[in-house]
């Protein structure tokens, strides 16, 4: 079970589109396990309008930010903290490319391929690169201390996550009383 590339964090939306969408969800979902991606925090809510520009601020002189910026923040959206080798690229290779029409073309198998609806309405978010995932994680995760999670990361490894699904929502979360007892383990 253990190997010596340290595992990564990644920060994914699941875009409001999607979770007005109980089957389209699940799917998601199914490809985030199915792919040896761990969700080790989720939580549904809407994105604020502020949280959004924070979050969105590279895109801020685009011709697409305020259509994007209001879509983000028009109804509850998942926002999870994913792990694994290479999440970073693993996950966006599962969302595949940004735009719908090109991923529908030539990635169709991809998230976005599948369940993408627009340029904007493109089902997920996935960090660019791990310094990405940090600052993203600090805006929307602010209470997460990555660095006391990577800590952790090899007693994860070892003893294996033990996930629970939340039937309601189709979360796959931690258990997290077995991460406290593997945190506690010295
Ligand atoms: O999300 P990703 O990193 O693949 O793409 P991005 O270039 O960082 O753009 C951020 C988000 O802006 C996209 O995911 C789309 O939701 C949105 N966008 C848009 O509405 N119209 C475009 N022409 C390009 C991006
Ligand atoms: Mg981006």
């Amino acid at each position: 079970m253990s190997s010596k590339i340290p595992l990564e964090l990644t920060l994914a939306i699941l875009k409001p589109h999607v979770v007005k969408n109980p089957i389209v969800l699940q799917k998601i979902y199914e490809m985030i396990t199915e792919n040896g991606l761990k969700v080790v925090r989720s939580q549904r809510k809407i994105i604020t309008l502020p949280e959004a520009d924070l979050f969105y601020q590279e895109h801020r002189q685009k011709f697409f930010y305020n259509r994007l910026v209001t879509f983000m923040s028009s109804g509850p959206s998942d926002i999870l903290i994913l792990a694994g080798e290479n999440a970073v690229l693993k996950w966006r290779e599962i969302m595949g490319p940004t735009k719908v029409f090109q991923a529908q073309y030539s990635a169709p198998d991809t998230i976005r391929g599948k369940f993408g609806l627009s340029d904007t309405r493109n089902a997920t978010h996935g960090s660019d690169s791990t310094e990405s995932a940090e600052r993203e994680m600090q805006i929307l995760f602010k209470d997460f201390d990555s660095k006391k999670w990577r800590e952790t990361d090899r007693s994860l490894r070892d003893l294996g996550q033990k996930m629970k699904l939340d039937a309601e929502s189709f979360k796959n979360n931690i258990d997290e009383s077995s991460v406290d007892r593997e945190q506690n383990v010295k």
